[in-house]
């Protein structure tokens, strides 16, 4: 007869990772061990970058099992992400044998982040809060960057590395063009205002992150963007542009604080003149508004003008409370859960 208090022993659990390629690996995860470290450990081609929670580059979703978030550690995943079985696989330890579902095919996981340097061209303040960095990869640096994907640069002068979405596409390269929220006391926004300069040499490594352009979609595309979470979408829109054949209804709402906030206007109006199935809806959260921009946010201004195609496929980047308000509003809208697609922007 037992006397103490049973607790229940810590085992090795089995979990499967399934890749959208339907290509499927088993692997053994020890008992505190993270899902992604047991599948690094194995040799499994898994997106990651941070390692702690907060760039979502290893998003996965839960599809049976249980999997918990590791003791002491964070996440920066939705609530709303987190209760339809979304996990950060850097933090998650499974609780049961389970399996995981990820939004990408095996290959872009052999997608290795390099590092390398690279030269300023052009430092263009853009708006009152953003600007615009065009870079130029040095000699024997390439990344095998796809839409939408981010890059991390090193802050010179200092050992702190930021990470930025690129907004200009993969075939722009070995340029690479980011636009970059001016935070007060933020040390990127102090060296970009005080002294960054032509021909300055930075320390970038990439690309990263689970959030780029899905290969082949004919379905309606929705971009919804706040703030600088405009730049993935411009690297989007201009792949969609150079891809050969018909190019899907594009429906782009792009968002900012205030008119002072706007910047890419004109870059904007050119794409529409080369696609001529993008839509743009352009908002500001207070006005007064300029001529043709409306006052109110991004994601009120989706499906305004009548309901959304169930297949269509949508890309939110921006602030936690935009994206938690904007995947709500397209469940809404009766769009898929595994078609929305998001990239979260928070200040270092
Ligand atoms: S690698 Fe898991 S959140 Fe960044």
């Amino acid at each position: 007869m037992l006397t103490t208090t049973e607790t229940q022993a810590p085992v090795t659990t089995k979990v499967t990772l399934t890749f959208s390629d339907g290509i499927a690996h088993e692997l053994a995860v020890e008992p505190g061990q993270s899902v992604l470290d047991a599948g690094l450990a194995a040799g499994l081609p898994l997106l990651h970058q941070c390692r702690s929670g907060s760039c979502s580059s290893c998003f996965a979703t839960l599809a049976e099992g249980a999997a918990e978030t590791l003791p002491g550690c964070g996440s920066s995943l939705l609530a709303a992400e987190r209760a339809e079985g979304g996990r950060l696989l850097c933090v998650t330890a499974a609780t049961s044998d389970c399996r995981f579902v990820l939004p990408y095919d095996s290959k872009v996981g052999e997608q290795r982040a390099a590092e390398g340097h690279a030269f300023v061209n052009v430092v263009e303040r853009v708006a009152a809060d953003v600007m615009r960095l065009e870079l130029e990869l040095a000699e024997g640096c390439w990344f095998d960057l796809r839409p939408g994907q981010f890059i991390r640069v090193k802050v010179p002068g200092t050992e702190q590395m930021r990470s930025y979405s690129v907004s200009s596409p993969p075939s722009a390269l070995p340029k690479i063009e980011l636009l970059i929220r001016l935070l007060p006391g933020g040390v990127m926004s102090q060296w970009l205002l005080d002294s960054a300069a032509v021909d300055d040499v930075l320390e970038i490594s990439g690309p990263y992150g689970s959030f780029f352009l899905q290969d082949g979609n004919k379905a309606p595309h929705v971009m919804i963007a706040g703030g600088t979470g405009l730049a993935p979408m411009m690297a989007m829109l201009d792949t969609l542009r150079a891809r050969p054949g018909r190019k899907p209804p594009i429906l782009l709402s792009f968002g900012c604080q205030s008119a002072e906030g706007l910047f890419h206007r004109e870059a904007i109006a050119l794409r529409e003149l080369w696609l001529p199935g993008l839509t743009v809806q352009i908002s500001v959260d207070r006005g007064p508004a300029p001529e043709g921009v409306r006052v109110g946010n991004p994601v009120q201004a989706i499906g305004a003008d009548g309901p959304l195609d169930p297949a269509t496929v949508a890309y939110l980047c921006g602030p936690p409370g935009m994206l938690e308000a904007g995947r709500a509003h397209l469940l809404k809208l009766g769009l898929a859960p595994d078609n929305i697609h998001m990239e979260q922007f928070s200040a270092s």
